[in-house]
């Protein structure tokens, strides 16, 4: 390649997001251009260590930010938080709404863009027949959009000007040993403990190391084999019995997982939260809108119905193989790479790092403490 091609970036400073960042950078195949709310955070900060970082203050929620953002930009990848949105709005930003609530997809082809990946999760509402259960918001929203950009992507008038690929993502195993995430880790009584309702399921994690070089390909292979693409990447399919013998393997401490009941758990980990909605900005008096509770007991759902590979939710690992020769493969080989990597940064062990006062934010979220407003 010549020079550099302009991608912009939605959720650049986020967990996802930042690899993804790093590793287009650093391959000196691509610049960057990122939509960002406050240029000041220690993680945009990050991002600039990869190399120069163009960005755009503003929100996913004005026309002119995601223009600006947009506007002269060869390729696009774009992962609208759907925890600052809610399921309903996160469908209207995600391709195009009324008022101020702007499309980042039509509004990307009007501006120019040629390759547009949309950062999705499993439409596991419709991969279950539709069973109401297993409705989970946060989920569904970019599903259901992902199916629609797949559509419009098919249309001659769309291929003519932008063409468009999905890249779906498992929950980050990172959450595993974070704080204020859907399973974190407690130490009790010396044992490594995980707590999370999963039965005899299994949860498709991906490795957040490993996203960059997933969303690179794909704009490697624009105009090729990544048009109109869904790329799913995830290590394995995990149950905690193995996160918990692994863990004990590489660590060399004791680790079990106790398999909760669902509803105590939603209660216990979210505490009163669980009752708000569980997008911040959502309206907790619209009737579209999934509190923390109901969107979580269908999550949880969906990963116990997805054990073996076989459930709702399905990878096709030979592609991952194929697209990725070196991605991380198992669980084991995802904690001996964290383990090492911990103790090159000074973070310590992961038996370290999983005592309550060492526990680090996976998610900018959480670390943001975000509550309401863009
Ligand atoms: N947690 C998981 O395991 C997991 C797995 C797969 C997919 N996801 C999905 O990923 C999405 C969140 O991304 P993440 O996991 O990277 O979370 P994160 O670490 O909390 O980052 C959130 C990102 O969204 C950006 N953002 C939020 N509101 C914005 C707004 N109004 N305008 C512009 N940018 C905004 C933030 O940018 P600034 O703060 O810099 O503005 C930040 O880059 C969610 O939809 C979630 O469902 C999560």
């Amino acid at each position: 390649m010549s020079s550099p091609r302009l991608v912009a970036i939605i959720g650049a400073t986020g967990a996802q997001g930042i690899p993804v960042v790093r590793e287009l950078l650093q391959s000196g195949n691509y610049a960057v251009r990122v939509l960002t709310r406050d240029t000041n955070s220690d993680r945009f900060k990050e991002l600039q260590s990869y190399g120069p970082v163009e960005s755009v203050i503003g929100t996913f929620a004005s026309e002119e930010s995601l223009r600006a953002t947009f506007r002269g930009a060869w390729g696009a990848f774009v992962n609208i938080d759907g925890f600052n949105s809610g399921e309903k709005t996160e469908i209207f930003w995600t391709i195009r709404g009324t008022f101020f609530l702007c499309s980042a997809w039509e509004l990307a082809l009007e501006e120019g863009v040629e390759f547009y990946v949309h950062g999705n999760i499993d439409y596991a509402y419709k991969k279950s027949g539709f069973r109401p259960e297993f409705h989970c918001g946060h989920i569904d929203a970019k599903g259901r959009m992902a199916d629609w950009i797949l559509a419009q992507d098919k249309e001659a008038a769309v291929r003519s000007r932008m063409r468009s690929a999905v890249f779906t993502t498992g929950p980050y195993i990172e959450m595993t040993i974070g704080r204020a995430t859907p399973f974190p880790p407690s130490v009790e009584d010396g044992v490594a403990t995980w707590r999370a309702p999963l039965a005899d399921g299994a949860v498709p994690f991906t490795a957040l190391d490993d996203v960059g070089v997933y969303v690179m390909w794909l704009f490697d292979h624009a105009g090729g084999e990544a048009d109109g693409l869904e790329l799913q990447a995830s290590i394995a399919h995990v149950t905690f019995d193995e996160y918990a013998r692994a863990f004990e393997k590489v660590v060399g401490k004791p680790a079990r997982w106790i398999d909760v009941d669902l509803e105590e758990h939603l209660g216990n980990n979210w505490g009163a939260r669980a009752d708000s909605p569980a997008g911040y900005n959502a309206d907790p008096n619209d009737p579209a809108t999934m509190t923390i509770r109901q969107n979580f007991r269908a999550w949880f759902r969906v990963y116990q119905n997805s054990g073996g590979n076989k459930g709702i939710v399905q990878r096709d690992y030979a592609l991952m193989d194929r697209v990725f020769p070196g991605r991380i493969r198992s669980v084991g080989e995802w904690l001996r790479r964290e383990n090492e990597n911990g103790l090159e940064k000074g973070l310590g062990s992961l038996w370290d790092r999983i005592q309550p006062e060492n526990l680090g934010h996976v998610l900018k979220l959480s670390e943001d403490q975000r509550q309401g407003k863009l």
